[in-house]
């Protein structure tokens, strides 16, 4: 059986494992896939060692995706802009191809909550790993600009500017957001882990907006919260993000495209208890 897993540290908490099932069984492919904990200092070691057992592929997670970004001998032209890459696919010969699929996951989920991003104004708060991971695919969909508004603004202005792009994108504080108005706001900052929001300013949404928050819980998060309470038109986390960027490592891997629907209401179901 052709065997996958996802790599990390830590990773007992990991959902890949559950999905990448729930897509094997519903498209009929005969695969195994396991968690895979690396230690801190041993990203390399592990991936080869999986390799060498027969491995066919591997998702990546935190803290390795810059480090499977080095080990790929090739990389997709998004993963080559983001710095990092999720999934990897073992090539006949054993060389390892890495793509990153966040931002088609991410991409995707807000399609498919009818969100539309070409032509709008689209604003990402954060400018971290999660950050830049997703702007390749965001400015693939042709937005009218794409603002990074960061904590410290120094760094929103650095990864603003790896994106020369014939659309307009600009790096810089909260403070600068005042007197803007966007149709798709994403937050990408970690400061939900500790139940915190970036300072928004008020008049942030433009009419119809849609709000989207790269992690998800069983409870709405506090930036849900936050566009829930200012009638954003969608205001979704990102469990969906989640199934469809693992839905396109599938891909990568076995040619077949998962049905996505009936995963995320599956794993909603059971978030939900
Ligand atoms: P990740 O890989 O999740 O992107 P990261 O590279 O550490 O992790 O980036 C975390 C992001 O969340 C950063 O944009 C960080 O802002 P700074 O660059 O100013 O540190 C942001 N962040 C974390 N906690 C935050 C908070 N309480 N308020 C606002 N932004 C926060």
């Amino acid at each position: 059986m052709d065997r996958y897993a996802v790599v990390g540290n830590p990773i007992a908490h990991s959902q890949s494992p559950r999905i990448h099932g729930l897509f094997a069984e519903q498209t009929g492919q005969h695969l195994r896939y396991d968690q895979l904990l690396a230690p801190l200092d041993g990203f390399e070691a592990s991936v080869r060692d999986f390799i060498a057992q027969g491995g066919r592929g591997l998702n990546v997670t935190v803290p390795f995706k810059q480090q499977a970004w080095a080990l790929a001998q090739r990389r997709s032209a998004h993963a080559e802009q983001a710095g990092a890459v999720n999934t990897l696919v073992v090539e006949a010969g054993g060389a390892l191809y890495g793509d990153n699929t966040d931002g088609i996951g991410l991409v995707r989920d807000l399609q498919r909550q009818g969100a539309v991003l070409a032509g709008r104004r689209v604003l990402l708060l954060g400018a971290g790993g999660a950050a830049r991971g997703v702007m390749p695919s965001l400015l693939a969909e042709g937005p009218a600009c794409l603002v990074v508004a960061n904590r410290t603004a120094a760094r929103a202005a650095e990864l603003a500017a790896r994106f020369p792009a014939d659309i307009p994108v600009t790096g810089l504080g909260y403070p600068g957001l005042a007197g803007q108005s966007f149709e798709i706001v994403i937050n990408a900052t970690s400061a939900g882990l500790t139940g915190e929001l970036p300072p928004l300013p008020e008049g942030l949404l433009a009419e119809e907006a849609s709000c989207y928050d790269m992690v998800y819980a069983a409870t709405p998060t506090a930036f849900v919260r936050w566009a829930r309470q200012r009638e954003a038109a969608l205001a979704s986390d990102g469990l969906g993000m989640l199934v469809e960027q693992a839905a396109e490592s599938f891909r990568l891997w076995r040619g077949v495209s998962p049905d996505t629907a009936p995963v995320i209401a599956l794993l909603r179901a059971e978030m939900q208890g």
